[in-house]
């Protein structure tokens, strides 16, 4: 049986979740869907963490060698972050967007072209 589709799939609705509902709160960080959002954020950067190691062992890609899984897992890292911090500081609402964009176009440019 064929797993890799599975985790494929996983990663990628996992990161349209995470996308959209931290571009939610940018857009209304009011604080009572704090909460909502923090639960649905977390859990979809858990599932895309684990569906990323899973593919890494299935593909054999080794990670100490390799630098764009390491920068990828910076971007998760501030993507996954970035929804808490709009409800904290709403006035950085702008940046916190260009960020969020910046972080999901290196991860997508890393996995694409695999500079390193
Ligand atoms: C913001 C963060 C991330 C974005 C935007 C992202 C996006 C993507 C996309 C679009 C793919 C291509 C899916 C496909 O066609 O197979 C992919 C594949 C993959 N991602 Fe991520 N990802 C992110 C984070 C991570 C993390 C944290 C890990 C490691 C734990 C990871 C590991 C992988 C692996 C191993 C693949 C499969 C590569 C292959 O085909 O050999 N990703 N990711």
């Amino acid at each position: 049986m064929e797993r890799l589709p599975y985790y494929q799939v996983l990663h990628l609705l996992s990161l349209a979740v995470l996308s959209a509902h931290t571009f939610m709160a940018f857009a209304n960080p009011a604080p009572e869907n704090r909460k909502r959002t923090m639960m649905i954020t977390g859990i979809a950067a858990l599932l895309m963490l684990v569906s990323g190691f899973a593919m890494l062992s299935l593909n054999k890609i080794p990670l100490m060698s390799t630098g764009w899984v390491w920068v990828k897992l910076v971007c998760w890292l501030g993507l996954s972050g970035l929804a808490g911090i709009a409800y904290r500081r709403p006035h950085l609402r702008g940046v916190l967007s260009t960020i969020a964009l910046v972080l999901v176009a290196t991860a997508l440019v890393m996995v694409y072209f695999r500079p390193f």
